[in-house]
C-alpha cells in the first residue's frame, strides 16, 4: 500500500537489522505502524509476537490482518460471497438509475466532458443520493463525504456496500477489511495521499477520470488474496493508541521499532478517508480536502515543533527505563518537525551502553511540500540507529 514514509522499500537491510537485534526478545513492538509493512515483515520472518500500535485505527487495521493470524486463509472463502453480498445492496440502489454503470465514460480526450461529468457527480452525490440512501437504514459514509471527490458515485458507492456486508467470522473480517483498505488507497483520485482531491482542471481531469475507472472489484480480489496467505508465527497484538502505550506493555528484554512522524503536518490530515472507511460512520466533512472535524482527527506530539522533542524524549527515556532495545529509522538531517535522527542519539547517550549507526539513501515524502521545497518528494539520508543496552 502507498503509504508516506513507508519503511517496505528499507526492509531488505533493515529487516536483517531487526531480525539481528531482536534474537534475545519475546516480543517486537512497531507503535508507530502506519502502513503495516513492517509488522507484516516481523511477523512473517521472526519467531515473535508483534504488538502493533498507531494512532489512526485503519493502520491498526492493516497491521492486525496479518500478526493476528497464525495460518493462512482461504482467500476466495473470504472475497466470493462478500462481493455477492456488496453487489446485492449496490444493485437496490443501482436499480433505481438504470443507465448508472455506463454513464462514467466519457471520451478522455474531451476535457470538457470530464469537468462536466465530476461536477454532476458531486451534486448527484451531494443531492439525489442521500434521499435515496436514506431507504436502506444503513451508514454511506464514503458516498455521502467522498463520492464525486475521491472516487466515482459507483465507487464510493460500491466501498460502503462492502464495508457494510464485511464477513463476521472474526479472522476473515480482519482481512477483508485490510483488504478493503488497500483497495480504497489504490481508487482514489488524489495524488498518493488523501489530503485532497485532485480537482476537476484542465490539467487534473484526465487524473480523476483514470482513479475512477479503477476497478474495485479486481483489487479486492488481488489485495484479499495477497493478505490472506500472510501470517504470523506467534499470535500479536494491534491496538490504537499513543506509541507510549505500546511501549508500556512490553516486558524488559523486548524490543521496540520507532518509525515516528518527521513531519510538521499531521498524518491524520492525510489519511482521514481510509480512517473513515474504517470507522463505517456517516461525518461531517468540509474543505477542498473534505477533512471531517479538526477534533475528529488524532493529533501527534510528534507533528508540533513545539512539543516534538519531548515526544522524542519520553520514547527514548521510557525504552531505556524498561529495559528494551531500541531500532530508530529517522531522517539524518533537520525534518520539518524540528528533530533529526541525531537528536535521538544525543538523547540516549548517557543511557544506552553501545548506539550505532547506519545511513541509507532514501526519497521520502515531505507531506505535500515543506518550506524550502515544493516538490512532493526529497532525496535525503536516511538513519537507522540502534540503541543497545
Ligand atoms: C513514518 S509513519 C510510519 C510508517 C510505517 N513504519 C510504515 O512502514 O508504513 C509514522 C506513523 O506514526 C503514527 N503516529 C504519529 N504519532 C503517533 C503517536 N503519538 N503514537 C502512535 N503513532 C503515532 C502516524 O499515524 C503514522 O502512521
Amino acid at each position: 500500500m502507498k503509504y508516506m514514509g513507508h519503511k517496505g522499500k528499507l526492509l531488505n537491510f533493515l529487516g536483517d537489522i531487526l531480525i539481528a537485534e531482536s534474537k534475545n526478545s519475546r516480543s517486537i513492538a512497531d507503535p508507530f505502524c502506519g502502513s503495516g509493512a513492517v509488522s507484516w515483515f516481523l511477523a512473517e520472518n521472526t519467531q515473535k509476537s508483534i504488538v502493533s500500535g498507531d494512532l489512526q485505527e485503519f493502520a491498526i487495521c492493516r497491521a492486525a490482518a496479518v500478526t493476528q493470524r497464525t495460518a493462512p486463509i482461504d482467500a476466495i472463502k473470504i472475497y466470493k460471497p462478500w462481493l455477492k453480498r456488496a453487489h446485492r445492496l449496490l444493485s437496490k440502489i443501482t436499480e433505481k438509475f438504470p443507465n448508472a454503470e455506463s454513464s462514467v465514460e466519457p471520451d478522455p480526450n474531451k476535457t470538457d466532458n470530464i469537468i462536466r461529468l465530476v461536477l454532476r457527480s458531486r451534486v448527484f452525490c451531494e443531492t439525489v443520493l442521500p434521499e435515496i440512501l436514506k431507504g436502506l437504514r444503513r451508514q454511506f459514509p464514503m458516498t455521502k463525504a467522498y463520492g464525486g471527490h475521491y472516487f466515482s458515485p459507483l465507487q464510493a458507492l460500491l466501498l460502503d456496500s462492502l464495508r457494510s456486508t464485511l464477513p463476521t467470522n472474526e479472522q476473515e473480517r480482519s482481512v477483508a477489511l485490510a483488504a478493503l483498505i488497500e483497495t480504497a488507497s489504490r481508487c482514489a483520485a488524489s495524488p498518493g495521499h488523501t489530503a485532497q482531491p485532485f480537482q476537476p482542471t484542465t490539467t487534473s481531469a484526465k487524473y480523476i477520470l483514470e482513479a475512477w475507472q479503477r476497478p474495485i472489484d479486481r483489487l479486492l480480489i488481488e489485495a484479499t488474496t495477497a493478505i490472506s496467505l500472510k501470517h504470523a508465527s506467534l499470535v500479536g497484538r494491534a491496538t490504537t493508541g499513543d506509541f507510549m502505550a505500546t511501549i508500556n506493555s512490553l516486558e524488559e528484554g523486548d524490543l521496540v521499532f520507532a518509525d515516528p512522524p518527521y513531519s510538521d503536518v499531521h498524518y491524520s490530515r492525510f489519511y482521514h478517508v481510509l480512517e473513515t472507511l474504517v470507522k463505517g460512520v456517516e461525518i461531517e466533512v468540509t474543505g477542498r480536502g473534505r477533512y471531517p472535524d479538526i477534533t475528529e482527527r488524532p493529533s501527534s506530539r510528534f507533528s508540533l515543533k513545539a512539543q516534538s522533542k519531548f515526544a522524542a524524549s519520553d520514547l527514548i527515556e521510557t525504552c531505556f527505563n524498561k529495559k528494551l532495545g531500541l531500532v530508530l529509522t529517522f531522517p539524518s538531517g533537520n525534518a520539518s518537525n524540528g528533530l533529526s535522527a541525531q537528536d535521538f542519539i544525543q538523547m540516549g547517550k548517557n543511557r544506552y551502553s553501545s548506539i550505532e549507526q547506519y545511513e541509507v539513501s532514501s526519497d521520502f515524502s515531505t507531506l505535500g511540500g515543506n518550506s524550502k521545497s515544493r516538490s512532493a518528494r526529497l532525496m535525503c539520508q536516511e538513519s537507522i540507529v540502534c540503541f543497545r543496552l
